[in-house]
């Protein structure tokens, strides 16, 4: 494939989100739009790739560098149309040879394949632009595609400049466009922004190209890969988009989901085969799932790694750096934070496992609490291969249990306990017979007294 580059349009105000972040920031799947467009386009391996943003935009160039080092942000000091946003990137394309791709950071579940197909398209149909177009089942709102006779694109009618006759077509344009540098080097600076709107728009390249004997062709996508994100109903649609896609692509990975369509994904979920994912799961980004192991309904996970035939769930949360090993079960009402539970060990009911480690089949009681922060700092909490810990019991940290060590049930631990002792802190037990009957009749006896 021979070099491309790529112009990501990421200057929109983002105004009908009503937010304070923008727009491209938002997510989808746990990963910002602008993260889903430029990983898309990263298989293309795009030198160079720039992003078109508002003026000042720090955080936008911060995520665009995090999933495309190397990428260059220019600012759009005024938002004069689409044309206008890649004009601002032309200095940085001034040498580049090959395709251009404009991209748009609000249409965020383009798919790598697709964008290849639109290079393909300009070698295999010797094109010099190639639009992205798609069906629209409602066009409205959309740049209208006008075709010739053998098909080629003659020109793109904005909405607002369409006749009644030109508003029926349904053959729209996605706005991603692929053009040779030369072509977009020597006519974007001629576009005018004599139309409806007083917008410099970048569609009017392709009237200008055909008209100069270009070839200019459309590829096809379904209407949800190119779907815009402009206000939170919008997000919300994508999300339920993407979320469908990584699930099906879960399932034919070999994970089974017995209602997918109750389990939520990240853009990085990793369930290898025979996973079995129960309803109402929630995967945050960050973690991976091994062969076998069973996620339990209700449960809530993040930067974690969960090792192969491990139990987790129903009703557990595991935070981030909780790396549960082959085996280990983590029942419900558990918390595990930046903590290892080794091989076979048994995190049943009802516990907190913080900074800590749970040596290989090693048992905690229901109840159990690692103490890990005293207001100032976080301490660990070290649990040896087949410790016992009995149910209710909080271990201050730092504090090691030696290897085999047994805790009794309902102990405050504060000091290392050796390999294979038993500790016992709490009070002793006292009984008093015959106490309680006693009680009650002095009790009676005061009641018939007073009334
Ligand atoms: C554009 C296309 C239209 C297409 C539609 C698809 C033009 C003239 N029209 O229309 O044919 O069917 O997208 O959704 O291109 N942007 C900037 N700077 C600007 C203007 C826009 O960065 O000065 C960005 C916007 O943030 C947005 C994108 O470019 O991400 C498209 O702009 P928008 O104003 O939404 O164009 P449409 O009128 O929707
Ligand atoms: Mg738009």
């Amino acid at each position: 494939m021979h070099a491309v580059a790529i112009v990501v349009l990421a200057a929109g105000l983002g105004t009908r989100m009503k937010s304070r972040r923008p727009k491209v920031l938002h997510a989808i799947a746990g990963r910002a739009m602008l993260g889903h467009v430029l990983d898309a386009a990263a298989a293309l391996e795009p030198n160079p790739a720039v992003v078109v943003t508002a003026p000042d935009a720090p955080e936008v160039q911060a995520e665009a560098q995090r999933w495309l080092p190397g990428a260059i942000t220019v600012a759009q000091k005024e938002r004069l149309g689409t044309a206008h946003a890649v004009m601002q990137a032309l200095p940085e394309l001034a040498h580049f040879e090959g395709t251009v791709l404009v991209l748009y950071g609000d249409v965020p579940l383009v798919r790598s394949e697709t964008l290849k197909r639109l290079v393909q398209a300009r070698k295999e149909q010797g094109a010099d632009l190639v639009i992205l177009a798609f069906t629209a089942a409602d066009p409205t709102g959309y740049g209208r595609l006008l075709l010739n006779d053998q098909g080629d694109v003659t020109g793109i009618r904005e909405e607002v400049d369409a006749t009644d006759e030109e508003k029926k077509i349904r053959l729209c344009n996605s706005g991603i466009i692929a053009i040779d540098a030369d072509l977009l080097r020597a006519l974007l600076p001629r576009v005018s922004n004599d139309n409806a709107k007083g917008e410099y728009y970048l569609t009017d390249l392709v009237a200008m190209a055909a008209a100069e004997g270009r070839k200019v062709v459309h590829v096809l996508c379904d209407e949800e890969e190119v779907m815009g994100v402009n206000d939170r109903v919008q997000l919300a649609a994508a999300e339920a988009a993407m979320q469908n896609r990584l699930r099906l692509q879960a399932m034919r990975d070999g994970a089974t989901f017995q209602d997918p369509t109750s389990v939520f994904l990240s853009f990085d979920t990793k369930l290898a085969p025979d996973v079995v994912i129960e309803p109402w799961v929630w995967f945050g980004p960050g973690v991976t799932v091994g062969e076998g192991a069973v996620i339990r309904a209700h449960s809530h996970i993040e930067q974690a790694t969960i090792a192969p035939h491990a139990m987790i769930g129903p009703f557990a949360r595991l935070r981030p750096g909780a790396e549960i090993a082959t085996g280990a079960k983590i029942g419900n009402f558990v918390e595990v934070k930046k903590a290892t539970v080794e091989e076979g060990a048994k995190v049943n009911h009802f516990t907190y496992i913080g900074d800590a480690r749970v040596g290989a089949r090693a048992n905690i009681g229901a109840g159990t609490i690692t103490c890990n922060y005293d207001g100032f700092s976080k301490h660990f909490t070290d649990i040896g291969a087949e410790a016992f810990i009995g149910s209710n019991s909080s271990l201050v940290a730092p504090v090691k249990i030696g290897r085999g060590a047994y805790v009794g049930s309902g102990s405050v631990i504060t000091e290392d306990v050796p390999e294979e002792a038993l500790a016992l802190a709490r009070a002793r037990q006292v009984n008093k017979p015959g106490w309680a009957r006693r009680f009650r009749e002095k009790m009676r006896a005061l009641a018939r007294k007073t009334s």
